[in-house]
């Protein structure tokens, strides 16, 4: 299979998850329940939940397991798009080819369905069926997302993200923006795969977190590129967002072609990670092309 024909696989089956997870769109409260689903159903690359799966079969884990941490870790994702595009947040009015979720619904709806989100994925990892083999590492999990989530990782670097818009930063500021409200969530994606698997040894997990955070800050690296070399209609988001807000982004800051060779570095890094670990990890492999090469 090659790694389009595995992401398609993937996105079918988290997107199947969701559907049945989401609280239906007919029940009380009908427009929460519905701008959720909304904010969740409407594709996207499900790179983090792929991450999960992808890790947990490298390191045998069980794929009933898995399906957990890998929605847990979307809903997160989908919740911080949603407030992402707030108008006190990005102001965007298109996500995922459609019109965002305060401008489907309105702001009030939006800041709700986001919260409900995030409440939902600590619902489904705490909630979890696991089996004996991922059950000892269940709080582990929950405490990784909470930590990913939280004021030190995604909502702390939206935070210097709002804060910085239209200041100059200097690179450290600026990688340490990206590790946080981007990195954090996707290392805790491999992270939750593999503690599925069972304990982590130490090696292992160093290996693990490099590839992570390598893979991690190349997936920001390249969201701000295609800010500026893809259009609109590719992206499903309006192109150009960035620069309109005066938004720190690597390719202000390094220019485009600084902003490649950045890429090309983690890369490197990420497979020379992946090469330490015993593991069959062609997939991760894989993903970190996908990641630094895709155009969406
Ligand atoms: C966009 O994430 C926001 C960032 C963290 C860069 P994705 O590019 O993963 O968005 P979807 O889920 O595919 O829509
Ligand atoms: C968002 O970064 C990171 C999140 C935590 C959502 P961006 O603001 O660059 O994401 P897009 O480009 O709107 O998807
Ligand atoms: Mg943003
Ligand atoms: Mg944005
Ligand atoms: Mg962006």
């Amino acid at each position: 299979m090659t790694i389009e024909q595995h992401l398609q696989q993937w996105q079918g089956q988290v997107s199947e998850l969701l559907q049945q997870r989401l609280p239906a769109a007919d029940s009380s409260p009908h427009t929460l329940h519905q701008a959720m689903r909304y904010g969740a159903l409407n594709g996207g690359k499900r790179i983090r939940p792929i991450l999960v799966f992808a890790t947990g079969q490298a390191l045998g884990a069980d794929d009933v397991d898995l399906s957990y941490p890998a929605m847990a870790v979307e809903l997160i994702h989908c919740y911080s798009l949603v407030h992402d595009d707030l108008p006190a947040m990005d102001d965007d009015d298109l996500r995922r080819g459609k019109p965002t979720c305060h401008i489907q619904f309105n702001e009030a709806t939006a800041i709700l369905a986001g919260d409900a989100l995030h409440t939902q994925a600590f619902e489904e990892l705490s909630g979890a069926e696991f089996s004996h083999r991922a059950t000892p590492q269940q709080l582990e999990m929950i405490q990784v997302l909470a930590r990913a989530s939280g004021s030190l990782g995604m909502g702390g670097g939206q935070a210097i993200d709002l804060e910085s818009t239209q200041k100059m930063i200097d690179l450290d500021t600026l990688e340490n923006m990206h590790r946080m409200k981007t990195g954090a969530l996707i290392k805790a994606s491999v992270l939750l795969g593999a503690l599925c698997a069972g304990p982590l040894k130490p090696d292992e997990r160093q290996a693990l977190e490099s590839y992570a955070d390598a893979i991690g800050l190349a997936f920001q690296v390249k969201d701000d590129i295609l800010d500026i070399e893809s259009d609109t209609q590719t992206l499903g988001k309006p192109q150009g967002s960035d620069l309109e807000k005066d938004k720190n982004t690597y390719p202000a800051l390094l220019g485009i072609e600084g902003s490649r060779q950045k890429l090309d570095d983690l890369l490197q890094l990420a497979l020379q990670a992946l090469a330490k670990l015993p593991y069959n990890t062609q997939l991760l492999a894989n993903l970190a092309q996908f990641i630094v090469h895709r155009n969406a």
